[in-house]
């Protein structure tokens, strides 16, 4: 299949980025007006365009192009050197590998020296909250009088770990997790370059699964297009992630809204024999209490729900949401979403759910 769909549909400009709206009109911004920082610093989640934003900038603030409003234009001298990754003028450090005051003190060294090409030296400093104390400490002295010819982009997953020293020499920008639905646009239109048939139901359930990453729901898009043959059903990813089916769902559903205990104990017991991963069961049924509610709060919600959801689901859902007033559906939502939180330190990865389940099911609301 050759290039993993995340590299491959990597963007390569402000306009192909996704969400983080906020940060790309003030970077662009910046570019026009020519006014740059030299610190910045780039923090959230993982997969969520730190670093390809980090790059795009490194080329805007270097492209040759006569208009500030098609910056970069990929195609110019610099563009294409920083695409390629083939000048000394982009330095790309991964902080996690490269923690020590060694690399730090080089690069203070090579900071000084003037661009071979570019107007600006940019360094990307990848996962910057692993550095060593003194490696921090000797970048934050490169940080107060960083020479006007470089850029810092300082990108973190932990901005808890970063020194309010550095954070206040830069300017700070939070990406925030890329929402379901744009994660459903974004796989939509990669679906189509690739010429796959994806059904809907499929890039739903994995834009549920990948948390806000864009990249975990491109790997898993590629996983799933990799497995199947030609068209990629749900039941292809339902295996592929241990995804609970439908009906499987829709009878746990059923069992929490009546209070039977049995039924739901029956459901976990037999689907952790199946492979099924609790940590998307979790979700999914998460998700189908949150429709739930929505449907009971406002009736055009359907309509809504329609554009993804096939039909027969929707209607069993519609059905549901008749069953259930509001304040059941707040107490069920709350003990599910408190529970999912001990997923991580269970060591019986069912008991969770199980215990869950029967505080729902045991309580009468
Ligand atoms: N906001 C986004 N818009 C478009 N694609 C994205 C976005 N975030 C992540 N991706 C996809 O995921 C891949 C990895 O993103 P990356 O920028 O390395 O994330 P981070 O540095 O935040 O971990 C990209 O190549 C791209 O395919
Ligand atoms: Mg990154
Ligand atoms: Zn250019």
């Amino acid at each position: 299949m050759g290039q993993v769909l995340y590299r491959k549909y990597r963007p390569q400009n402000f306009e192909e980025i996704v969400g983080q709206k906020g940060v790309v009109d003030v970077l662009k911004r910046s570019i026009e007006i020519d006014r740059i920082s030299h610190a910045y610093l780039f923090s959230g989640p993982a997969g969520t365009g730190k670093t390809t934003l980090a790059r795009i900038f490194a080329r805007a603030v270097n492209c040759l192009s006569k208009s500030d409003f098609d910056k970069p234009c990929n195609k110019c001298e610099h563009c294409l050197e920083f695409l390629s990754q083939k000048t000394l003028d982009l330095v790309e450090i991964d902080a996690a590998s490269s923690r020590g005051i060694d690399e730090i003190r080089s690069l203070r060294e090579g900071i000084r020296a003037l661009p071979f090409k570019a107007k600006y030296k940019v360094y990307i400093i990848d996962e910057v909250h692993m550095l060593t104390k003194e490696a921090f400490n000797a970048l934050l002295k490169t940080l107060e009088e960083p020479p006007a010819h470089v850029i810092f982009i300082l990108a973190t997953t932990e901005i808890d770990k970063v020194l309010e020293t550095i954070i206040s020499r830069t300017q700070h920008f939070e990406f925030r997790k890329i929402s379901e639905e744009d994660i459903q646009k974004a796989l939509l239109i990669i679906a189509k370059k690739e010429k796959s048939k994806v059904d809907p139901e499929v890039i739903n359930i994995i834009s549920v699964l990948a948390e806000g990453s864009l990249r975990d729901a491109e790997s898993m898009l590629d996983q799933a297009l990799s497995a199947a043959s030609q068209e990629i059903s749900t039941d292809d990813i339902r295996k592929l992630f241990g995804v609970p089916t439908r009906t499987l769902l829709q009878d746990m559903t059923r069992a929490l809204i009546t209070g039977d205990s049995k039924t739901a104990l029956k459901i976990i017991h037999e689907s952790t024999g199946e492979g099924i991963d609790h940590k998307a069961f979790f979700k999914l049924l998460i998700r189908d209490f949150r429709f739930l509610l929505y449907l009971n709060i406002d009736q055009d919600f359907e309509k809504e729900l329609s554009k993804f959801l096939p039909k027969t689901e929707l209607d069993s859902l519609v059905k549901f949401a008749k069953e259930c007033n509001i304040k059941k559906i707040e107490y069920i939502l709350n003990v599910l979403n408190n529970n999912y939180q001990l997923l991580k330190l269970a060591y019986l990865p069912q008991l969770p759910l199980e215990l869950a389940v029967l505080k729902i099911t045991t309580k009468t609301v």
